[in-house]
């Protein structure tokens, strides 16, 4: 799977963390985030990560089209999510090769997330 391939769900679990902490230093993002617990979220999104990319095989959260529904969250932002996501990854020695299919496998979601 590409989470093997990404090096296993601790590495996930790294880039997941890193990319918050990027997430949290940006002005436009940090308000979505304003009420939510960062370690349950983090605890979450790796869990979501670790399924997105092939190494589980169910995801026992909520919908992602629930969680974001009346969210606002524009084009803008998810490309802004997604960018740091990548960031994380080559912070961590993943080759853009992998990056790139972790940018195909999120762009899945852009139609369930994005709402504005
Ligand atoms: C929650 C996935 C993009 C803001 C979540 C959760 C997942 C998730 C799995 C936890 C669901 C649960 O509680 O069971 C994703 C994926 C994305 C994405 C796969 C894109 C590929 C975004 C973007 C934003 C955002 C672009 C805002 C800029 C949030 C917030 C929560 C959340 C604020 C917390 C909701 C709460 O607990 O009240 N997301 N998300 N997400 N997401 Fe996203």
């Amino acid at each position: 799977s590409l989470n093997a391939r990404l090096g296993g769900d601790e590495v996930v679990a790294k880039a997941t963390k890193i990319f918050y902490a990027k997430v949290l230093k940006d002005e436009t993002l940090k308000p979505f985030f304003k009420n939510v617990d960062m370690a349950k979220q983090t605890k979450k999104q790796t869990d979501f990560n670790i399924f997105a990319f092939g190494g589980s095989e169910k995801w026992y959260g909520r919908k992602l089209t629930e969680v974001h529904k009346y969210m606002g969250v524009s084009n803008a932002n998810f490309d802004k999510v997604g960018e740091y996501f990548s960031q994380s990854l080559r912070e961590l020695g993943v080759s853009e090769d992998l990056i790139r299919e972790v940018e195909q496998c999120n762009e899945k979601y852009r139609s369930v997330v994005v709402t504005v």
